[in-house]
């Protein structure tokens, strides 16, 4: 009856590590079934200590919530564990301690939860991709409807991702391949400021590249440099940047400050030329 407190968050923690871990985690995303970050805040503790006891009898009930749940996670089910009712509170003790825990890095931060977490792009990336392949190859069919995709794409991740949608916007009208080019650069930019931003995954073999004679950035997939700006007079031309880029300011003032950086400057051109 008077166990310490510490023994009993340690049991809680060996019960779901052993019990339910393999399904969900707390604060880390969904798994087979869902994250439990904040669901004792969520749910009252008299339906999670039954659900948690006794799933299939709760779903067998009607219980709207439990139906709800299920169609979002089927075809997976949470099983009966055969866990006592008693034990349920000790759990949930647990959970409750690490869904603090989990949120607390964010305190002080002026985002979302979900922005914390880092963004996964590549949903996004792959119509993008298409769109840097088709301008690489000197073609605009199909870009307005990969662009919309990625506009869709953008919208999903939320207002931070609003400049990605505007952008990938500019791209769904009737547009001459020079004007798509340039609307596909400041779809770049706007992903990449992002991505920089939010710490973002691209997804499986996606690059950041640049191109040092429109001093552009794009991305793509491939280890061969497929210049969109380009395209095939000069589809080789470029190199891929290691590090994610600060795009905050557009590169293309050089000209005019060219004369007054001097020997600098020159052999910046210099660089710039031996790419190709
Ligand atoms: C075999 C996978 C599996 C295991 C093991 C499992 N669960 Fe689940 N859990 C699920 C699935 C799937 C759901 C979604 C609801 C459904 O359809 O059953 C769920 C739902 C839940 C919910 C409702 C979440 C919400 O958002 O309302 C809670 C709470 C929960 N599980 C707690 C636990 C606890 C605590 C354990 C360990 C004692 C556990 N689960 C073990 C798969 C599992």
């Amino acid at each position: 009856m008077r166990r310490p407190r510490k023994l009993d968050f340690a049991a809680g923690e060996y019960v779901f590590m052993k019990h339910c871990a393999a399904c969900h985690t707390i604060g880390g995303g969904d798994r087979i079934g869902p994250d439990l970050a904040g669901v004792t805040a969520r749910r009252d503790s008299a339906w999670l200590t039954r659900f948690i006891s006794a799933p299939d009898a709760v779903r067998a009930s009607g219980d709207a919530i439990a139906k709800a749940l299920a169609a979002t996670y089927m075809p997976a089910v949470m099983p009966r564990l055969g866990i006592a009712e008693s034990d349920v509170a000790q759990i949930l003790g647990y959970i409750q301690k690490q869904s603090d825990a989990a949120r607390r890095p964010e305190a002080g931060n002026s985002s979302s939860p979900a922005a914390a977490k880092a963004a996964d792009l590549s949903a996004l990336l792959d119509p993008y991709v298409r769109i840097q392949q088709a301008l690489n190859v000197g073609r605009v069919d199909g870009v307005r409807e990969h662009a919309r995709d990625v506009a869709a794409q953008a919208k999903a991740l939320g207002p931070d991702a609003e400049a990605i949608r505007l952008a990938a916007t500019e791209i769904d009208h009737p547009l001459a391949i020079a004007a798509v080019r340039s609307a596909f650069g400041a779809l770049g930019d706007a992903i990449l400021a992002y991505a920089k931003d939010r710490h973002a995954t691209f997804g499986a073999g996606v690059k950041v590249a640049y191109c040092p004679m429109v001093r552009k950035y794009w991305l793509q997939r491939g280890e061969t440099i497929q210049n969109p700006y380009y395209g095939q007079q000069m589809s080789d031309c470029g190199r891929f940047v290691a590090d994610l880029p600060s795009v905050g300011q557009p590169a293309t003032s050089g000209t005019t400050t060219r004369s007054q950086q001097g020997q600098q400057g020159r052999s910046q051109a210099r660089a710039d030329k031996s790419v190709r």
